[in-house]
C-alpha cells in the first residue's frame, strides 16, 4: 500500500493501519466462483433470461461483473455501465424490479433512488472496500470536528454515509462537481478513496480533507513495473482510474470513470491500451476497440501482495449467473433502507444527478452551436 509522503497528515488518523489490513484480508479470503463449461452456461443463461421476463426484472450490472451477466443485462433490456450511470438508469426504467450485478453501495444507491421498486442483490454479500473503511459513527466524528466544511462523498459508501453528506459524487462527475464547490469558495471533507481525492485535490486545487481508505483492486498498481511495460510498448496509452495510487495516475495517458476509458479506446488513434483497472471492463473494451487495437492488463504487486492483487475486485467476482438465476428463483433478501436514512441519502444524490444532468444538456448546447 503506498502512502503520498504529503498527504499523510490528512486520513492518518481517519484510519488505522491495522483496520485497512484488515479489510485487506477480507478480500483475499473471498471465494472467487467457478469457471462454468459452456453447456452450463447456456442452460444458466437461458434460464436467467426467462426469469427476467417473467418477474418484469430487469439486470443493471456495473462493468467489473463476469462477462456473461454484463451480456445478459444487454440481451434482456437491462443496462451495463459505471456506476453514474447505473444509478440513473435504475431511476428511469419502469420495470417492477430492479436485479443488480455489482456490490452493495450500487443496490443501495438504487433503491434510495427507487423506494416503490423492490431491488435485489445478485450477491448480497458484495461489498466494496471503500465502503468498509468508511464507518458511520467515526465518519460522523469527523465531520462533526470540522463543521465549516462541505461534505463530499464517493458513491462507494453505505446508505448511513451518504445521508451524512451534502454531495455524492462518482467517478465520472467528481472533478466537476469539486471544481464548482472549490470556484464557490467552500472548503471541503472528501471520504473515502484517498487516491482519488489527492487526484481530484491536485487537480482544481480545492481545500480538501481526505478520509484514508483505498480501494484493494486499485491500489496494487505499481509504477516502477508500469514504467517498464510502457518501455517495452513504447506506442501503447495508458488508461487509469483514478482510485489507483498518485505515481501511478502519473504515468496515464487518460485517467477516468470506467466509462471514460471505454471511451478513449474507442476514440484515441493508438493502436495498444496498457489498462489500469479491473479486468472486468475488458468485455465492453473489447467490443469498444474493434479488431485493430490491443488491450493488455496493467501489472499489480502480484505475489506478496495482502489482497489477491489479480487486478479484479473480489466482491465483483462473487456476483455469477449461478447466483442470479438462484435468487430470482428462491428470492434474495431485498435490499432495504432504514426511512429516516433514505430521506436524507436521496438529497445529496439527486444533487448529483440534477448536476449531471444540468453538465451533460450544457455540453450538447455546446456541441449543437
Ligand atoms: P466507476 O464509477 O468508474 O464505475 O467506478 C466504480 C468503482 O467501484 C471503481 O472501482
Ligand atoms: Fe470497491 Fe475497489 Fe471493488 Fe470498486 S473495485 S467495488 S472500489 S473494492
Amino acid at each position: 500500500m503506498s502512502y503520498p509522503d504529503n498527504n499523510t497528515e490528512d486520513y492518518s488518523s481517519t484510519i488505522s493501519q491495522a483496520e485497512l489490513n484488515r479489510i485487506e484480508k477480507l478480500a483475499a479470503e473471498v471465494t472467487c466462483p467457478l469457471p462454468l463449461d459452456a453447456t452450463q452456461r447456456d442452460v444458466l443463461f437461458q434460464r436467467a433470461a426467462a426469469l427476467l421476463a417473467e418477474k418484469n426484472a430487469v439486470l443493471v450490472a456495473h462493468y467489473y461483473v463476469d462477462d456473461d451477466l454484463q451480456a445478459l443485462a444487454l440481451e434482456t433490456g437491462g443496462h451495463v455501465a459505471d456506476s453514474l450511470e447505473m444509478a440513473r438508469f435504475g431511476h428511469a426504467s419502469d420495470a417492477d424490479l430492479l436485479v443488480v450485478a455489482g456490490v452493495r453501495f450500487m443496490g443501495e444507491t438504487a433503491k434510495i433512488l427507487n423506494p416503490e421498486k423492490r431491488v435485489l442483490m445478485v450477491e448480497d454479500d458484495a461489498t466494496c472496500s471503500l465502503d468498509l473503511s468508511c464507518p458511520i459513527d467515526r465518519f460522523s466524528q469527523f465531520c462533526d470536528a470540522h463543521p465549516d466544511r462541505k461534505v463530499v462523498v464517493y458513491a462507494n459508501t453505505s446508505a448511513e454515509v451518504k445521508a451524512r453528506s451534502d454531495w455524492v459524487v462518482t467517478s465520472g462527475i467528481a472533478l466537476d462537481i469539486v471544481s464548482h464547490l472549490t470556484a464557490r469558495g467552500e472548503k471541503l471533507i472528501w471520504a473515502p478513496d484517498r487516491h482519488l481525492g489527492d487526484y481530484i485535490r491536485e487537480q482544481t486545487g480545492a481545500d480538501m480533507l481526505l478520509w484514508g481508505g483505498i480501494c484493494v483492486v486499485h491500489d496494487e498498481y505499481r509504477s516502477h513495473e508500469l514504467q517498464e511495460m510502457k518501455q517495452r510498448y513504447p506506442d501503447a496509452k495508458v488508461l487509469v482510474h483514478p482510485e489507483s495510487p498518485r505515481d501511478v495516475i502519473k504515468l496515464a495517458d487518460v485517467v477516468g470513470s470506467t466509462t471514460a476509458l471505454i471511451n478513449a479506446v474507442k476514440t484515441l488513434e493508438a493502436r495498444r491500451f496498457i489498462v489500469a483497472t479491473d479486468r472486468g471492463i475488458f468485455f465492453k473494451m473489447r467490443e469498444a476497440a474493434g479488431s485493430g487495437k490491443e488491450l493488455l492488463e496493467a501489472p499489480t504487486k502480484g505475489v506478496g501482495a495482502t489482497c489477491t492483487s489479480c487486478g479484479h475486485c473480489p466482491w465483483m467476482a462473487m456476483n455469477s449467473l449461478e447466483r442470479l438465476v438462484d435468487v430470482l428463483e428462491h428470492g434474495g433478501r431485498e435490499v432495504v433502507i432504514d426511512g429516516p436514512v433514505r430521506e436524507k441519502a436521496v438529497i445529496p444524490i439527486q444533487r448529483m444527478l440534477d448536476f449531471a444532468a444540468a453538465r451533460d444538456a450544457r455540453l450538447r448546447g455546446g456541441n449543437l452551436a
